[in-house]
């Protein structure tokens, strides 16, 4: 068990809010297709001149006023996203630049798809448990809206921008990470993936003109592999906590689909009135799923002390996992 406790947890979703009917007006699609495939209604889209990290700051920042925790004493700090500010040096200095961390504690970027929460929250709590940080701030930032190819209907509907953020603290009493389970089947990298711009294939003339910068999905191989690699992960999870899937109070699965999640449920035989959804109203936020979700269940008051909780991902890689939490 690795004691901690989140003490603080904050999300920034932009205003600018595009509905289904918005996208019908340039594309061949419409609300009731969309509504039905994915659960989806509306996304929010950060304005094209506004950094990504504009909105993992925001949320870092309430995470670390709920907590109370003064950002000079900040020990760790873990920044997952799949839309680095910069190739290099990704996004976490930028986070730490816009929170100003004089004291320079440790950053770096996760990348692991839309699992990168759920693995950043695992590495956050083992260094959190060896010792290396008392504490720890961990953001997901995800703007997908710069990586999609607005005529192509089969992925940009499917994406929404924001950032959430949790603040880790140590804890004396039994709450903290109960059981973990994290993997990776690179079988299946081909799903999901933006193909240029890295060394295999640089991006050049050609790469932009072919809109091979763009993110390519094969939806139908990533629908069938997310439901089995997440029940996979929650079933593990919980076998390593030693519970039973009666004893978690509140299930967050990534937000990637509805009919995804539904699927999940139904094999897991996990009431779904405890299962939390935000994405009709956020869409597919990628590493800022999860952190969104609980930061809006822990302000209406939903998740109360002593909760035990699911937070389960899978994404590009295919990276997979689930975290399960006593609150
Ligand atoms: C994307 C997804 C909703 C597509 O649903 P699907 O039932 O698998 O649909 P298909 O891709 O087989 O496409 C079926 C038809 O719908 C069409 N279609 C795809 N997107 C459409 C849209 N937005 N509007 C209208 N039609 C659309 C396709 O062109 C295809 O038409 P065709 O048969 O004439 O070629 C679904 O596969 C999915 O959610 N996959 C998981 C995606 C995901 O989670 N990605 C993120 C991972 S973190």
């Amino acid at each position: 068990m690795i004691k901690l406790r989140v003490a603080g947890t904050g999300r920034f979703l932009p205003e600018r809010v595009l509905a289904n009917d918005d996208l019908s007006l340039s594309l061949d699609t419409s609300d009731e297709w969309i509504r039905s495939r994915t659960g989806i209604v509306e996304r929010r889209l950060l304005a094209p001149e506004t950094p990504p990290a504009f909105m993992g700051i925001a949320a870092a920042e309430k995470a670390l006023r709920q907590a109370g925790l003064d950002p000079e004493k900040l020990d760790l700090l873990v920044v997952a996203t799949n839309v680095p500010e910069e190739l290099i040096p990704g996004s976490s200095p930028f986070i730490a630049e816009g929170l100003g961390l004089p004291h320079e504690p440790p950053f770096f970027d996760i990348k692991a798809g839309c699992a990168g929460f759920v693995f950043g929250m695992a590495v956050a709590g083992a260094m959190m448990k060896s010792g290396l940080a008392r504490n720890a701030l961990l953001v997901g930032i995800e703007a997908l809206s710069r990586f999609v190819d607005w005529e192509d209907r089969k992925t940009c509907v499917l994406f929404g921008d924001g950032a959430g953020a949790v603040a880790l603290v140590m804890a004396d009493d039994d709450r903290g990470i109960l059981g973990i389970s994290l993997h990776g089947d690179p079988t299946k990298r081909g799903l999901l993936r933006i193909p240029a711009g890295g060394v295999r294939l640089p991006a050049s003339f050609e790469t932009v003109q072919a809109k091979k910068h763009f993110l390519e999905m094969k939806g139908r191989g990533v629908y069938q592999s997310a439901v089995t690699m997440m029940e996979r992960a929650t079933l593990e999870a919980t076998e390593r906590a030693g519970i039973s899937l009666a004893d978690i109070d509140w299930l967050l699965p990534h937000q990637a689909n509805l009919r995804i999640i539904e699927a999940l449920v139904k094999r897991l035989g996990f009431p779904r009135e405890r299962v939390l959804v935000n994405i009709d109203r956020v869409a597919n936020t990628s590493t800022a799923s999860i952190p969104i979700l609980l930061d809006e269940a822990v302000r209406a008051g939903k998740i109360v002390d002593g909760d035990i909780l699911a937070l389960t991902a899978f994404g590009a890689g295919a990276c997979y996992g689930t975290v399960i939490l006593r609150w």
